[in-house]
């Protein structure tokens, strides 16, 4: 349980940031003070300078429907560091949601947040957290709906390079691995309120960028480049996002018959040794599960910061959560 040291900060010290029915479905209704004053509450509560205290004895459901290690731990550790407990099922499987017995998506919701203080949920299918947040009474946190989106992992990603970086503002960022992967579009969509300097992307040979994320970053006049070799990327950028190039776990991306090579090509490959030969002081983030893309030969080097990111997401989680209580 997390010791109170002193009183919320009086800017953050106001009601859910989510909006209307205080979920969180998408990073593109955030806005840049929304992300602030989350960045500010997640520094506080990892210092322990805020009071998380307001939050206690709620009941957070946990819904996986798709796999998870670090989303689903780190949803139930900030959890209880709030002083409220987390309910859910080990495997969805055994719920009445699943594709066998067949209640929809929507009645889930309408019952489990009678239940509950607040839903997390994570799913195979494209606007399934939008479609319990509907028939909701309590607010839905997305933790991953299909290709569409991942919030609290963007949040995550933001909060790690903000302390990494001091700021992102005329940074160059690049990003590796399948660019229509959900935190790669959740990150965008946040990144632009950053100003870096550019955003840059090594995507596997033939994938193309989704157009929603080109326009994400045109609209705000950041610079768009597309690379063929992570090497310009350690060389030139002050951050690279690491995402795998293999993400057919999450299922068939849509509108593309593209499928996912089965392992990262060298030349997309980040290596110590490739690290040395570039000088390269680009801090490297993932929001993890790896594959081959990061070598691990690069994990006790200066560069690496995402099993640090992983030790942030508690706070950021934590943040999210008593935002999301706040209004209850
Ligand atoms: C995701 C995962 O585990 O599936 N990672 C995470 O939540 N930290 C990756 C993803 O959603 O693509």
């Amino acid at each position: 349980m997390v010791q109170i040291k002193s009183a919320y900060p009086a800017r953050i010290a106001r009601g859910s940031v989510f909006g209307s029915g205080g979920h969180l479905l998408s990073t593109s209704t955030l806005t840049p003070d929304d992300v602030d004053f989350l960045c500010e509450l997640a520094s506080d509560l990892a210092t322990g300078r805020a009071n998380a205290m307001r939050s206690a004895g709620h009941t957070v459901a946990l819904l996986f429907f798709q796999a998870s290690t670090r989303t689903r731990l780190g949803f139930e550790v900030a959890t209880f560091a709030l002083g409220c407990q987390a309910i859910g099922m080990d495997d969805m499987g055994m719920s009445r949601s699943n594709d066998r017995t067949g209640e929809s998506l929507e009645d889930c919701a309408a019952v489990v947040s009678r239940l509950c203080d607040a839903i997390v949920v994570r799913h195979h299918a494209t606007g399934s957290a939008a479609r319990m947040a509907a028939k909701s009474r309590k607010p839905v946190i997305n933790a991953g709906d299909g290709w569409n989106e991942h919030p609290t992992q963007a949040l995550i990603d933001i909060f790690a390079m903000r302390r990494g970086l001091r700021q992102l503002r005329g940074r160059s960022i690049a990003f590796g691995g399948d660019p229509r992967g959900r935190t790669v579009r959740s990150l965008v969509q946040l990144l632009r309120h950053e100003m870096p300097a550019e955003i840059v992307f090594c995507p596997p040979p033939h994938i193309p960028v989704p157009d929603d994320i080109v326009a994400a970053a045109s609209e705000h006049q950041i610079r768009l480049r597309i690379i063929q070799d992570i090497d310009m990327a350690l060389r030139e950028s002050d951050a690279i996002m690491m995402t795998p190039y293999d993400m057919s776990d999450i299922g068939e991306a849509p509108g593309t018959d593209y499928r996912s090579p089965r392992m990262t090509p060298d030349t997309h490959r980040i290596t110590a040794d490739k690290i040395e030969r570039t000088n390269s002081k680009a801090l490297l983030y993932h929001p993890l599960p790896r594959q081959d893309e990061i070598d691990p030969d690069c994990d006790d080097l200066p560069n690496a910061m995402y099993f640090e990111q992983v030790r942030l997401s508690k706070f950021m989680r934590m943040a999210v959560l008593d935002r999301a209580l706040a209004n209850d």
